[in-house]
């Protein structure tokens, strides 16, 4: 047996794979996209040529500490790959994402570049997105008029016994790197992920939320570490 941490390195050792000398690439946030930058840290260390655009600022910090070349995101407009964490995704690669907080700068970098590497354990896998609480980015203007839209939402999509609460840290509501709040929605099942994320960008006072939907056209794999070995799933 392996712990969920180890799959996570394991996860993220596989991904190092697909990064060819030469690219440009998104640095995602979380514990896993943590193990990811470490190693390809060790890597630029032996001489292996990349760039990296942080999706947060504690990812910047990581990169910078382990000798990651970063570029300013004001510079670019594609990468080739972006390598990210997951709180949860489904057999058709659908996420949710957000668990870090960083939700809307990674959808920013996952949407600009040609492929997405979801690196996770295995855990994460799950039949039916929504058990894990999905993080809305909202502004701080006016939460009460916005977690009333966003309430009505979920519901006409489908969501039952939701429960949302704005997430707090040392005592005080987190504040993102963006200057906005996240509210955290405890769907337990979301029966239609890419109308949810449809309807939720709608709300005036929503940013982003955490459903990323496989959209078709964008190649998407999801790397899953499990005491048998690293698994690569694509469809
Ligand atoms: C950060 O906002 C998230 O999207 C993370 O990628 C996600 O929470 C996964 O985190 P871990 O790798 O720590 O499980």
């Amino acid at each position: 047996m392996i712990s969920a941490d180890e799959q996570k390195a394991q996860a993220a050792s596989e991904a190092l794979k697909f990064v060819q000398e030469g690219m440009l690439l998104g640095l995602g946030t979380g514990s896993t996209a943590a193990h990811f930058v470490r190693q390809l840290g060790a890597k630029v260390a032996q001489g292996f040529k990349i760039a990296g655009v942080p999706t947060s600022i504690a990812t910047e910090e990581l990169a910078k500490e382990v000798g990651v070349p970063l570029l300013n995101i004001d510079e670019i407009t594609t990468l080739d790959l972006v390598i990210d964490g997951a709180d949860e995704s489904d057999n058709k690669l659908n996420l949710i994402k957000g668990g870090g907080a960083a939700l809307l700068r990674e959808k920013v970098i996952a949407q600009a570049s040609k492929h997405m590497i979801v690196i996770a354990d295995e855990s994460k896998l799950v039949s039916k997105l929504g058990k894990f609480p999905l993080p809305i980015e909202i502004i701080q203007f006016a939460t009460t008029i916005t977690i009333n839209q966003i309430k009505l939402v979920l519901e006409q999509c489908g969501v039952k016994g939701l429960v949302m609460a704005i997430r707090q840290k040392d005592g005080k509501s987190l504040i993102t790197d963006n200057g906005n709040y996240i509210l955290d929605c405890q769907c337990l099942e979301i029966p239609d992920p890419e109308t949810l994320c449809i309807e939720l960008n709608k709300i005036p006072g929503v940013v982003e939320n955490g459903i990323f939907p496989n959209f078709k056209g964008a190649k998407r794999t999801l790397i899953l570490g499990s005491p048998n070995g690293a698994r690569v799933i694509e469809i």
